[in-house]
């Protein structure tokens, strides 16, 4: 069975209690932990993490694309602790919006272990729709994450690789 730290710190939260704070108001982007009197320098902005999201997010297309299936476990594995970082430090995320992020990954992990090209776009296209549904619920339906169109990384081969 597959469990991503992701899935048992959501787990973790709705035990604790932390679905209630579905209810509050969409600003996610505040981190509850940061000392509002002396502010960690060492906290990263969630854009900032979204920035590294987003660079996983392309890099996983061009991996899953060129089928090359150790990267694309690779990349998931960063994606899945970029994402845990954000909800580590920004507790006020929903966590329903998280779990659906994580619940693709998974369908990507499976497809990639069946190296099954087709399947790993198929749930590419629900991790993009969760992008989506959290910024819309965030307030910020305009950053509108698609399919990538043309690789920024020209300097990395998305092929099978070397053994
Ligand atoms: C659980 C909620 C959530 C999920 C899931 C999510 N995001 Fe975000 N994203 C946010 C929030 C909130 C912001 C605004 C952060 C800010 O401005 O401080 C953001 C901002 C961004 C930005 C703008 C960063 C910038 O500085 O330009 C990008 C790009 C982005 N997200 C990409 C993605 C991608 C790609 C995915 C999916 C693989 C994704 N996000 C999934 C909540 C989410």
């Amino acid at each position: 069975m597959r469990t991503s730290g992701v899935f048992l710190l959501v787990a973790a939260w709705s035990l604790a209690g932390f679905g209630s704070c579905v209810a509050q108001e969409t600003h996610f982007a505040a981190p509850p932990l940061a000392d509002p009197v002396q502010p960690s320098t060492n906290v990263s902005a969630l854009a900032e993490i979204m920035g590294k999201v987003q660079m996983r997010h392309i890099k996983l297309w061009y991996a899953i694309k060129g089928r090359s299936f150790d990267l694309v476990r690779y990349e998931l594995g960063h994606l899945r602790d970029t994402f845990e970082t954000a909800v580590i430090l920004y507790r006020n995320i929903p966590v329903e919006l998280i779990a659906a992020a994580d619940k693709p990954l998974g369908g990507i992990e499976d497809a990639a272990k069946a190296k099954d090209a087709a399947g790993g776009e198929r749930a590419y296209a629900a991790l993009t729709a969760s992008c989506n549904t959290c910024h819309v619920a965030a307030g910020i339906g305009y950053i509108l994450i698609h399919t990538p169109t043309s690789m920024p990384f020209s300097n990395q081969s998305f092929g099978p690789g070397k053994k």
